[in-house]
């Protein structure tokens, strides 16, 4: 039987008044003697130390346009390099296979509470380590070895988990892929719905890692119903813009949503699953014990925060700025000869074909490396290919607009990229002018 743990939040208002009231420091704030300690990782252990220093000049020297990356809060970063990260937490709030759980708890209790209000939903699971770990215990609540699902197929831009043979999915169920029409690059739903009546799946997966357009997920909904499926949506990508109600939210809609908790979210590396009560409790169940163990409570933590943040104005603003911005940077890359798939993008997301510029898209990203302008490939929709396809360019402006930039500097890194892909010598230093006007992490005061 798991150890049934009890919540103690005068204990944590007395250890809040403690470090409130507790000396010396700027504000009359000592920070705790765990605080992380840099000075000390550098006299312990340089080589790590070198690295830790090495990547932050290096997301500070670039341009960074993962499309799946943002800047993580120093407040999320603290929860993260916290003693939770210490701690073993099996099981759920209240019944944990762990003794002490009392404190965590609350951090989970928050995330939860916290990701059901900004989303709407009945229930939240905050503890997948992943967006990958999200889907598998998705599929473990919902689905049996051998079971037939139905997403977007892999070179069209479904994810790895949407039934890669080199992924669990695609090695334990039977997927069928939908596409996007080769001309217009956007989905075909009676194409979605045709495979639906042909292959009667048990799951409809819906979701992508390029697709730049809002989803419909009410057809997606009345498709599913109509064939009898589940429908899972897999939005890892856009559930940052849904929090600030950019984005139409999948949650009225699909059985399961999956998220990551990174990407526009702005939260720490690490994925959630949200559902209704119905499904609570195979949900929960299918997180844990069946597909991982003890949670992250480091991360748990840094995900209540993150939630606390994306629930505020500053963040709803921010959001719209990520889309102004990804919209102005994908009128420049027009404007520059780089076609963009579906002729702009509705999200953060914006993917476009370097070809015109005389190189494809392997040569193009590392051109744009060359002049730290760090991107992806993905596969594009090409009519005149026989596989309807051709690598492109994927990028995203999370970061970019987390960093401060707006639609000026959003036009400007277009034009950077046509540049660096045209091997302009001066691409690399006016990256460089650029993005240190608008350092990740200003040094605070
Ligand atoms: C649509 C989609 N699903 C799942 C994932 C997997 O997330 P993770 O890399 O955290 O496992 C991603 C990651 O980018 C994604 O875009």
């Amino acid at each position: 039987m798991p150890a049934t743990t009890t919540s103690s939040r005068s204990d944590i208002t007395a250890a809040r008044r403690e470090a409130a009231g507790a000396g010396a420091g700027p504000g009359g704030y000592t920070p705790p003697a765990w605080t992380p300690d840099f000075a000390g990782l550098l006299e312990q252990d340089p080589e790590i130390a070198g690295v830790l220093l090495a990547e932050a000049a290096r997301q500070g020297d670039g341009l960074q346009l993962v499309a799946a990356e943002n800047f993580a809060s120093r407040a999320v970063l603290a929860a993260l390099g916290s003693p939770l990260a210490n701690k073993y937490a099996e099981g759920y709030p209240g019944a944990r296979h762990h003794g002490g759980c009392e404190v965590v708890d609350l951090a989970e209790r928050l995330a939860v509470e916290r990701a059901k209000a900004l989303f709407g939903a009945e229930h939240a699971n905050v503890q997948p380590h992943s967006g990958s770990s999200a889907v598998l215990a998705a599929y473990a609540a919902l689905l049996r070895p051998g079971d037939t699902v139905l997403a977007m197929a892999l070179p069209h831009g479904g994810h790895l988990t949407h039934g890669s043979p080199a992924n669990f999915s695609g090695r334990w169920f039977d997927f069928a892929g939908y596409g996007v029409d080769p001309h217009t690059g956007l989905l075909d739903y009676d194409e979605v719905r045709a495979l639906a009546r042909r292959h009667r799946p048990k799951a409809i997966v819906c979701g992508s890692i390029c697709y730049p357009r809002h989803l419909d997920y009410a057809v997606f909904r009345e498709i599913a119903d109509e064939v009898g499926a589940y429908l899972v949506a897999d939005a890892a990508h856009p559930i940052g813009l849904v929090a600030a109600g950019l984005a139409p939210s999948p949650v009225p809609y699909a059985d399961v949503v999956c998220a990551t908790t990174h990407k526009v979210l702005r939260g720490p590396r690490g994925g959630m699953i949200l559902c209704g009560a119905e499904l609570a409790e195979r949900i929960d169940r299918a997180v844990f014990p069946f597909t991982q163990g003890g949670a992250q409570m480091n991360a748990v933590a840094a995900k209540a925060v993150a939630f606390g943040e994306a629930a505020t104005d500053a963040f709803a603003a921010y959001a719209r700025q990520v889309v102004a911005n990804a919209r102005a940077l994908a009128g420049s890359l027009a404007e520059e000869g780089l076609p963009v798939t579906t002729g702009g993008t509705d999200t953060h997301l914006i993917t476009a074909d370097p070809a015109p510029l005389g190189a494809d898209a392997r040569t193009a990203r590392g051109r744009c490396a060359a002049a730290g302008i760090v991107l992806d490939t993905c596969a594009l929709p090409c009519p005149e290919d026989p596989s309807g396809r051709r690598p492109g360019l994927r990028m995203g402006a999370a970061a970019l607009t987390t960093q401060g930039m707006g639609e000026d500097e959003a036009v400007r890194v277009g034009a950077l990229i046509a540049a660096a892909v045209r091997e302009d010598p001066g691409a690399r230093a006016a990256t460089v002018a650029l993005v240190r006007r608008f350092p990740p992490y200003p040094h605070p005061g």
